[in-house]
């Protein structure tokens, strides 16, 4: 059978059995960053962003997501321009043999859709899905926390410049005094 859906922006046509798991056609389509370590539902190694939220892939049958948005982790940056969560886990060695790591960075992109400036135990929380043979979590926490610091400053960097250009001035809270 033939499923639309878009992926990373892109409306596709993919062809799938009936009972295939997205995790594997999405690997089967190009998208290897999808990975998959259990295929049950249990390590979250094939997260992605579904319709906003983020699943598991390997459980899921592409007739279930027909239609829907998805998001992998093809969607960040490239080798040469990293997304700032990314770059963020590169900073603190957070990957190590890096096969939890699109699960974990896709995660933390929902985490930071829905708050900000997350707490260490809201992080922990959010990628406690994820399982990790090899960091211990700590080094992603820290890479986590200061992703959230890196984005709010590109956003507050993205406000200051809006105001400037169209002749208004921030305050020194950053709110707007035209
Ligand atoms: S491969 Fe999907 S959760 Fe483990
Ligand atoms: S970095 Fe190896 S499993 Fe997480």
């Amino acid at each position: 059978m033939k499923y639309t859906l878009t992926v990373n922006g892109e409306r596709k046509r993919i062809e799938a059995d009936a009972d295939a798991d997205v995790a594997s056609t999405l690997r089967a389509a190009g998208y290897k960053g999808v990975k998959c370590g259990c295929d049950g539902g249990v390590c979250g190694a094939s997260t992605v962003i579904i319709d906003g939220e983020a699943r598991m892939a390997c459980g899921l049958s592409m007739a279930s997501v027909a239609g829907s948005e998805i998001e992998t982790i093809e969607a960040l940056g490239s080798q040469g321009d990293l997304h700032p969560i990314q770059q963020a886990f590169v900073d603190h060695l957070a990957v190590q043999c890096g096969f939890c790591i699109p699960g974990m960075i896709m995660q933390t992109k929902q985490l930071l859709a829905e708050t900000t400036d997350p707490s260490e135990q809201e992080v922990r929380e959010a990628i406690d899905d994820v399982v990790c043979r090899c960091t211990g979590y700590q080094k992603p926490v820290e890479a986590v926390l200061d992703a959230a610091q890196r984005l709010r400053n590109d956003s507050a960097g993205i406000e200051e410049s809006t105001a400037m250009t169209d002749g208004g001035t921030l305050d020194s809270g950053g709110e707007r005094r035209d």
